[in-house]
């Protein structure tokens, strides 16, 4: 594979949009949207696709804190952690990207699982 993960999501155009839907999922997702009722839906956006860039090897660098601290206190189930999988397979699939990086995507975020869960 010679072209980074962020080239092959469609670069920061693409992975913007693909922040805006994953957000606008989590927001409308029975079971987790009232997470998200005190968030800055814009500025979680944006922030979201600083992360997707960075992790993927683009420009946008994320700045905010480590996943750990993040998501600290916050109790996250494991029934959670897969509603927010499957919407960002979601935004993936509504973005028309491929399922060789949706697996890629799917993978760097379950190993970082024991980052957001029960912490
Ligand atoms: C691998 C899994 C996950 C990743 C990579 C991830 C990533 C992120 C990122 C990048 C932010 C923005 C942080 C910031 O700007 O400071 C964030 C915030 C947040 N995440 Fe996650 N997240 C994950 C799983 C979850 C799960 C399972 C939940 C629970 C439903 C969750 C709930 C939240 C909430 C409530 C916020 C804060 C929103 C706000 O008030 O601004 N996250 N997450």
């Amino acid at each position: 594979m010679s072209s980074s993960l962020y080239d092959r999501l469609g670069g920061m155009d693409a992975i913007n949009q693909i922040a805006c839907d994953i957000v606008d999922l989590h927001v409308a997702n029975p079971l987790i949207g009232k997470r998200f009722v005190n968030a800055d839906a814009d500025a979680l956006k944006r922030s979201v696709a600083a992360f997707l860039s960075s992790g993927s090897g683009g420009p946008d660098i994320y700045t905010g804190a480590d996943m750990h601290t993040v998501h600290a206190r916050m109790n996250i189930e494991a029934d959670e952690l897969l509603a927010v999988l499957d919407n960002v397979v979601a935004a993936l699939k509504r973005n028309q990207i491929a399922l060789p990086e949706i697996r890629e995507v799917l993978f760097i975020l379950y190993g970082m699982k024991e980052e957001v869960l029960r912490i």
